[in-house]
């Protein structure tokens, strides 16, 4: 056999690529003894140069003959969603996740990874799990971008070992099959602080943004079967995450008559969620039109209030209208009847506000109607007067 130069020989596989002819493809891979440094260097150049079926190809013949690391993991990962293989992706995947331990990659290659391989190949992807809301292919797919994602894997382990708390939430989150969901880390630990009582019980809760259903499936299980779950979306698509105990109404957060007309529709619930379209005017509908739907003793949930400071959500650091500060004034109504101005005096808010809790973000309210406390005076005093 006559010995075939480097670039002769990714000339060649690109030729046939080229000419679509995958037979001529394959056969010149496998007929061709290359030594795997070849088949690794020719991988990498067709993974760089975007020739997507080249490199996948090598990927896998590469990863048949034992020759693993963390880009022929991703190559095989990806290469066998791509053509269908579950044998492929799921080596590819378990090369990766293994990688991450033993040959991690450099942050310039996981850089180089992700803007040349991973963006061009894996969105078109992921936009068709999406759309097709394959919500096995989309786990499987964000396994793949957070292993080659710079920085992620790190971030993640840290995660892991600094918030073990939201742990119930986490595992249903990578774990357990369920629609695409889109919620920040530290969220979940703030969930399960207020939310955990709920379990197992009869609990209605409503969620402000749906997306494609992942965060209502996933209440849905948290609280066990007596919840009723329902949903708030502007998007009519929602209607598709439409099961069993979970009900997706359409709505707009921007429309006060949008949003009269679903309290109308929608029980009090016990728990209501936020996570809607963010923009100031939208989070204070929101809070205005249905924080008295709440049943007494309820939670309010606000998310991504960092809004507050994004202009693309009409967010002005201390801006009178952002829903930061609109929350601030709350925070005098809890303590309005002690007001010696008269420009501040006690209202319902003040009246129907047990506690407010600000997180990075969060914002939860509990909301507790109960009479003006009494001070407890009892004891021997220790002084003879009393200041
Ligand atoms: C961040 S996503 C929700 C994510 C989801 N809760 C999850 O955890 O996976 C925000 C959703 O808010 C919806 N939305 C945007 N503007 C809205 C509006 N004016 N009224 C109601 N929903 C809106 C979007 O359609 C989108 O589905």
């Amino acid at each position: 056999m006559v010995e075939m130069a480097q670039s002769e020989f990714l000339a060649t596989l690109l030729r046939f690529d080229e000419q679509n002819d995958l037979e001529g493809l394959l056969a010149q891979i496998q007929n061709t003894e290359h030594p795997p440094e070849r088949l690794h260097a020719a991988m990498t150049a067709a993974l760089l140069a975007g020739r997507m079926r080249v490199a996948f190809i090598l990927a896998m013949l590469l990863g048949n003959r034992g020759q693993w690391n963390a880009l022929v993991s991703l190559a095989l990962a990806l290469g066998g969603l791509l053509f269908g293989n579950a044998a492929e992706e799921r080596r590819g995947m378990d090369g990766l996740l293994l990688g991450r331990d033993t040959l991690p990659l450099a942050d310039a290659e996981r850089e180089t990874l992700h803007g040349r391989v991973v963006v061009p190949v894996f969105s078109p992807l992921l936009q068709t799990a999406l759309a097709q809301a394959d919500s096995g292919r989309l786990m499987r797919l964000m396994e793949i971008l957070h292993a080659v994602t710079p920085g992620w894997a790190a971030g993640f382990d840290r995660f892991c070992a600094e918030r073990p708390r939201g742990e119930t939430l986490l595992r249903f989150i990578l774990e357990r099959p369920h629609r695409y969901i889109d919620k920040w880390s530290h969220y979940l630990e703030i969930y399960e602080r207020y939310f955990a009582r709920y379990r197992g019980g009869e609990v209605t809760l409503i969620e402000f943004g749906v997306s494609h259903g992942g965060s209502l499936q996933m209440w849905k299980e948290y609280f066990g079967p007596g919840a009723r779950i329902f949903g708030v979306d502007i998007d009519p698509r929602c209607a598709v995450v439409n099961e069993e105990n979970i009900t997706v109404f359409q709505g707009n957060q921007d429309d006060r008559n949008s949003l009269r007309a679903l309290r109308a529709a929608l029980p009090r619930p016990d728990i209501i969620i936020d996570d809607g379209g963010h923009t100031m005017t939208q989070q204070i509908n929101t809070l205005e039109e249905f924080f008295f739907h709440l049943k007494d003793g309820g939670i309010f949930l606000a998310e991504d209030l960092h809004t507050s400071y994004m202009r693309s959500h009409g967010g002005v650091y201390r801006a009178s209208d952002n829903f930061i500060e609109y929350t601030k004034r709350l925070i005098d109504q809890l303590n309005a009847r002690y007001s010696e101005d008269p420009a501040l005096s006690l209202d319902d808010y003040g009246r129907s506000m047990f506690s407010m809790h600000y997180f990075d973000s969060v914002l939860v309210i509990e909301k507790r109607a109960e009479s003006a406390p009494i001070q407890l005076q009892r004891g021997t005093p220790s002084f003879n007067n009393f200041s």
